[in-house]
């Protein structure tokens, strides 16, 4: 049994951080008036609904319903207990608990056996490390990767390591430590031979280890040191490792990332180590494959602007092409930055230094339209008139796709431009264009809205629902309005059992002494469904006291409901009655009938 954290400790942690500060580290926050907004983190959507209240401490989706305060938050995004959340807002906070928290994992052997993977990552990532750095058997891989570029700072901050070209150095070297050899053979890191034996799989190799985005070393990366194949060997899918959602150095770069609310993509991850070495932090890669849905939405939560930078090769151009369209489909403001002759960014920034990087590449991307313009272009000479038409269809095609009047305008001008044609004629042609892929597209789907304004919209509730809403508001505002009601309701319930239940451990709460304060009573409730209700509740703006005459209105709305319900029954009854034959009955109910409907 664990004992129960005192409420005073609660409050106090609740009190040391600010909820929109703790939830900015998943989602990326607006400020709009008194609130944030954002894309909910708990469900996929592409215009925001969801808002954070500084002030009542809370956070509401107007799309999924999702809400609470920042311990539910945290609870329900890292899924994790109440106890471990208050663990971990205790820690930020810097405030002492001095009840024991269950581990992250305390009855569960799945991620038991998971900790054991983490911790086998997070040992070997310093033992290779300090193999490269500090041994002679480090030497020659210490020179290949000096000799490329890296310095002695960027082997420490990205943890790089070495792998000895040992059989079962690995292998001894867990077995020492007590890791049970058929896990770390699922954590992949050493492999088992027909003879039962097991050997290690990283054998004579620069070993990058990467990081899931709570920065736990989940699993390698190998270089050969020459022209072995493969060049990279990766850690296959583990439990904790999942090759298409991990982004290399997510972890470190989210702080540049939310500062400059830009993230750059690059296609491999000595393009990220250069690149942060020259300035550029906010870097992250895919794992050497493309880009998926999972990491554009890693990437969304915390950045609106993506700047892709691929290598200059044709295929990097073909890949920088695919992704950049699905980032923007996903409804990322997206910014192309093309590398020279060729080259990768590595390259360039070791040809051309870091200063030229940051200014000619990075503070040069372009527009995705402006990278479009470019990507057309490839493997077609322009001299011959077919090819050429062929490219200014392609263009405008993708000019009529545009959202904004000025932006077609601007391109168009310059289409004009560049192949002096006449604007008019070129406008004609992108209409039709325009008019052709309004037709192919069915009306249903929709195209996404970029930067759409948050959605701030009442769901319409029926008037009773309303009315229940609305008392509970402001119950919520003030216990002396809650006192009021209980009187006037007079034992009768609410109509809806939720709001019932609400109203009853509201007035525990008050009766506990409590002041009003929707974060600490949702802290109260048991039920995620109720502290879901309470947050969408709290988010109506009301004001802090209300006049009896409100009241009154309200719970007029509220016995209304029950009497329209009584006489929907009763008009059932009365048929009942009628079809049975038994008139009298059926002319009582109907006297009962026209009273109610009469007090109404
Ligand atoms: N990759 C991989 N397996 C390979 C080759 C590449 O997983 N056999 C992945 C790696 O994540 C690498 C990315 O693809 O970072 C890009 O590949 P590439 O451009 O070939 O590597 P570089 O980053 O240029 O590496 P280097 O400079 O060491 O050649
Ligand atoms: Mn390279």
């Amino acid at each position: 049994m664990t004992r129960k954290i005192p409420e005073e400790t609660i409050q106090q942690i609740k009190q040391s951080l600010d909820i929109a500060e703790v939830i900015g580290d998943y989602v990326q926050l607006k400020k709009q008036g008194r609130n944030y907004f954002g894309l909910c983190p708990f469900h996929g959507e592409k215009s925001p609904s969801f808002s954070v209240s500084p002030e009542k401490q809370i956070y509401h989706c107007f799309g999924c319903g999702a809400g609470g305060n920042i311990f539910s938050f945290i609870t329900e995004i890292e899924n994790i207990s109440f106890q471990e959340a208050v663990g971990r807002l205790a820690e930020r906070a810097g405030i002492q608990l001095d009840v024991p928290i269950p581990g992250e994992s305390a009855n569960r052997t799945a991620s038991r056996e998971e900790d054991r993977m983490l911790e086998a990552h997070e040992l070997l990532t310093k033992f290779y490390h300090h193999l490269l750095v500090n041994t002679k058997e480090g030497q020659e891989a210490l020179d290949y990767l000096l000799g490329r570029g890296f310095s002695k700072e960027d082997l420490e901050t990205f943890q790089i390591g070495w792998s000895l070209p040992n059989w079962d150095f690995t292998a001894k070297f867990l077995q020492k430590r007590g890791f049970d050899p058929e896990e770390m053979e699922k954590a992949g890191l050493i492999i088992q031979r027909e003879d039962q034996s097991y050997f290690d799989r990283f054998r004579g190799r620069v070993l990058f280890p990467l990081h899931d985005e709570k920065g736990k070393v989940v699993a390698f990366s190998g270089r050969a040191l020459g022209e072995e194949k493969p060049k990279y060997l990766n850690s296959p899918e583990t439990p904790i490792f999942n090759k298409s959602r991990l982004l290399y150095n997510f972890h470190r770069a989210r702080q540049a990332i939310r500062k400059h609310r830009r993230a750059v993509l690059f296609e491999g991850f000595a393009d990220v180590i250069a690149a942060a070495s020259a300035g550029v932090e906010e870097g992250i890669a895919t794992m050497g494959t493309s880009l998926t849905d999972a990491h554009i939405h890693q990437i969304k939560r915390i950045a609106e602007q993506v700047t892709v930078c691929y290598d200059g090769d044709s295929a990097g151009i073909q890949a920088a092409f695919r992704a950049s369209e699905m980032l923007s489909e996903s409804g990322c403001d997206v910014k192309v930055a093309l590398i020279p002759d060729r080259m990768d960014p590595d390259d360039y920034i070791k040809k051309h230094g870091a200063e030229k990087f940051r200014d000619h590449i990075i503070g040069s991307a372009m527009t995705l339209m402006a990278f479009k313009m470019v990507y057309y272009k490839q493997g077609k000479n322009l001299q011959d008139e077919g090819q050429k038409l062929a490219y200014i269809e392609e263009v405008l095609t993708e000019i009529a796709r545009l959202k904004k009047a000025v932006e077609r305008d601007f391109y168009l001008r310059q289409v004009a431009e560049q192949f002096s044609l006449s604007l008019d004629a070129l406008k004609q042609q992108e209409k039709q264009l325009f008019m052709k892929q309004r037709k192919r597209r069915p009306s249903g789907e929709q195209t996404f809205q970029p930067a759409a304004a948050p959605r701030t919209y009442q769901r319409l509730y029926p008037a009773y629902q309303t009315a229940e809403r609305r008392l509970l508001a402001y119950m919520l505002k003030n216990a002396d309005t809650a006192y009021k009601v209980k009187e006037l309701m007079g034992g009768e319930a609410f109509n809806l059992d939720e709001h019932q239940a609400i109203f009853t451990y509201l007035l525990g709460y008050y009766e506990e002494g409590n002041a009003p304060d929707a974060s600490a009573f949702i802290s109260f409730l048991p039920d995620a469904n109720l502290r879901r209700l309470v947050s969408d509740i709290e988010m109506m703006t009301v004001g802090e006291y209300v006049n009896d005459e409100e009241v009154h209105d309200y719970i007029k709305e509220v016995f209304k409901h029950r009497k329209v319900l009584e006489i929907k029954s009763m008009k059932q009854q009365q048929i009942a009655a009628e079809k049975a034959n038994d008139y009298k009955e059926a002319a009582q109910i109907a006297l009962k009938i026209v009273k109610l409907t009469k007090e109404l």
